[in-house]
């Protein structure tokens, strides 16, 4: 009798502990981890080597398992779409991940969504997302600067800081977010600035705020039409317009715009010296492919906290070119190729690019 009475309080104990477990895991939010590639599934061959290693090797998975903490912060998930390193990125790998974003923030099991990639190219990515995800929830892009065999790798704390961040009820519609180095920042400011330190990610406006600890400090909010306020939809986009950088120097000639423009591109990104001024050597083609129907789009090779000027150097309402604002070259360059999706009017293109 008393053995069964045991039996039974061991029973019903186990239970109750499995109806608790499953009512804490159903309190932590859902954050699924999109893995791409990048340093931050980089491997070196030793403990000493932080910058010299192999992008893209291992899986997400595995990186999961190696932070057990994040058991602690959300039920995380991952899938590994690319396991490539992030300056091979496409424009098809830009719709395939999009598409999968999109998809997965309508299940109502999703509560938010982090991408680990490569920092190269990781502003285009979270920018390209900015545009054309509709959805409220929280999108977190990360990297790392140095291998996890690295000593003082920074991929860890980096991941665990955008599980954090995913998973937040206060991250909810501020646009897609870029977690380094503790920062938060908007996809549509920040830009790697630095191509060697772990402080490499900037924002000229700077950081939207800080995550420490498990735990989201915000300072600012972004000012720019993004996701569910955006004119744009991943689901309505099936292929990106090719869009091309030329950059500005002395000595310039015309012969990077000219080789672009039989290419086949749509529009041209000017990544122009100081405040996008271009070369007297450059204005006739800048002239001629625009009078054959091609964008013409004057951004700066300098852009760490100003914006290009309209119609101050250079007479843009007389030519019919676009100023950048403050987009750098390569953030120019993507919301160029989402804006031609929906229209080719010079006149609507620089309203996109004041609001975006
Ligand atoms: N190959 C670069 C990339 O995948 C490595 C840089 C990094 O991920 O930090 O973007």
């Amino acid at each position: 009798m008393m053995r069964r009475t045991l039996r039974q309080w061991a029973v019903g104990l186990l239970s109750v502990l499995a109806v608790c477990s499953m009512a804490i895991a159903q309190t932590k939010p859902n954050v699924v981890i999109l893995a791409t590639g990048g340093t931050i599934a980089g491997a070196g061959a030793d403990a000493t080597n932080s910058a010299t290693y192999q992008a893209a090797k291992v899986p997400v998975d595995k990186l999961i398992a190696g932070i057990p903490q994040l058991a602690n912060v959300a039920n995380v998930r991952g899938d590994q779409v690319f396991q490539i390193a992030s300056e091979s990125f496409t424009n098809a790998h830009l719709l395939t991940l999009g598409k999968r974003v999109s998809a997965l923030l309508k299940q109502n099991d999703v509560d938010g969504i982090v991408i680990t990639h490569g920092t190269d190219t990781l502003e285009e990515t979270a920018y390209f997302l900015n545009l054309v995800i509709h959805s409220e929830k929280p999108i977190v892009v990360v990297g790392s600067m140095r291998p996890g065999t690295a000593m003082s790798a920074d991929g860890m704390l980096n991941l665990f800081n955008a599980v954090t961040v995913a998973g937040s009820q206060d991250a909810r519609g501020k646009g897609v977010l870029v977690t380094m180095n503790d920062e938060i920042n908007s996809a549509r400011d920040v830009a790697k600035a630095i191509n060697i330190r772990t402080e490499a990610f900037k924002s000229p406006w700077g950081a939207l705020g800080m995550v420490v600890e498990g735990k989201n400090y915000w300072f600012r909010l972004p000012a720019k039409r993004h996701t569910v306020n955006s004119e744009f939809d991943i689901d309505k986009i099936d292929s990106l317009p090719l869009v091309e950088i030329a950059y500005a120097y002395g000595n310039v000639s015309e012969t990077a715009y000219r080789a672009f423009a039989n290419a086949g591109a749509k529009a041209i990104i000017h990544a122009g010296t100081g405040n996008g001024s271009v070369s007297a050597a450059v204005v006739p083609v800048l002239q001629d492919l625009r009078s054959k129907g091609i964008q013409i789009i004057r951004s700066s090779r300098v852009n760490a906290g100003g914006f290009v000027l309209r119609n101050a150097e250079q007479p843009d309402d007389k030519y019919d070119w676009i100023v950048a604002h403050d987009l750098n070259p390569q953030k120019a360059k993507i919301l160029a190729s989402v804006a031609l999706n929906k229209t080719n009017d010079s006149k609507e293109l620089q309203r996109i690019f004041w609001e975006y």
